[in-house]
């Protein structure tokens, strides 16, 4: 059998604040077009080791690698062309403008295109078309004029799941998406990232809360805590892992069906 391909790699990645260290010399091998989830209690070091790994922060020391290239360095817009798409917790989106305008946007400020295409009128459209694509994939064809304010929380979401996937990446870094949303909506977004997994061909890398969804949908989970991987394996291997029960899921979260989150 063929080695699985690694796309996404970190070598002892550190990032200190001060003298908080925040992710502590972490390696981990992505596998190409899987569903990898990281978990860990709040503080574990989860979205500083997705900035780390999309550019937005720079290590302290170790390396990231993107199809075996060193991409340590490089500062966002970069990893992006390259193929590597993030969420925030924090919203991009414009709120004045329309769910096509925001798609299309991202299209183009974003996008793997060339950018002297930028201001000719068939690059225009062939950013509109890539936008209705979008717009259709992440099933908000409906409110494609809709301002983005006035969007429920639940379609926000899909709109900035749309912006993440408008320059077609083959990496996508989702720090919870489904934060904020009702529990009932929660299984759409997730069947919706499911679709976009599989169906294109993507490598999702999932910062997740709610554990059903992460034991439900992940390939391979990594546990972090303080900073450190503390766990790493398929969800059953994580859901049988006496250090992970006791460390980790048997204080802030069950296996078992919860509520809320
Ligand atoms: N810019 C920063 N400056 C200083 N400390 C920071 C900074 N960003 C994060 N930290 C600290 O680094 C640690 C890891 O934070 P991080 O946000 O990566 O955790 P997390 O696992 O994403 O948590 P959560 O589940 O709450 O989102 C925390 O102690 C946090 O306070
Ligand atoms: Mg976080």
């Amino acid at each position: 059998m063929e080695e699985p391909a690694i796309i996404l790699e970190t070598l002892n990645l550190r990032k200190e604040f001060g003298a908080l260290v925040a992710v502590a010399d972490v390696s981990i091998r992505f596998q190409a077009k899987t569903l990898h989830s990281i978990i860990g209690p709040n503080g574990a070091g989860k979205t500083t080791y997705f900035n780390l790994l999309s550019g937005n922060l720079e290590p302290t020391s170790g390396k990231v690698l993107f199809k075996g290239r060193d991409i340590t360095h490089q500062p966002v817009h970069r990893t992006i062309h390259m193929g590597i798409g993030r969420s925030f917790q924090i919203t991009n989106i414009f709120p004045n403008l329309s769910v096509l305008e925001n798609v299309r946007l991202a299209c183009q400020a974003l996008g793997r295109d060339n950018f002297r295409f930028l201001r000719t009128a068939s690059s225009f459209r062939r950013y509109e078309e890539r936008a209705w694509d979008v717009i259709e994939k992440v099933g908000l064809k409906t409110r494609a004029l809709t301002p983005a304010r006035n969007l429920p929380h639940g379609d926000q979401r899909k709109l900035e799941l749309g912006m993440i996937l408008a320059p077609d990446p083959e990496v996508l870094l989702l720090d919870e998406p489904t934060a904020g949303m009702a529990s009932e909506q929660v299984p759409e977004l997730i069947a919706l990232i499911q679709e976009i997994q599989r169906g294109g061909n993507k490598t999702v890398l999932l910062v997740e809360h709610n554990m059903n969804v992460v034991m439900s949908v992940s390939d391979r989970i990594t546990v972090m805590h303080q900073g450190q991987v503390l766990a790493e394996g398929a969800p059953a291997e994580i859901a049988a892992n006496e250090q992970v029960q006791t460390a980790y899921l048997g204080g802030l979260y069950q296996l078992s069906p919860q509520k809320g989150q």
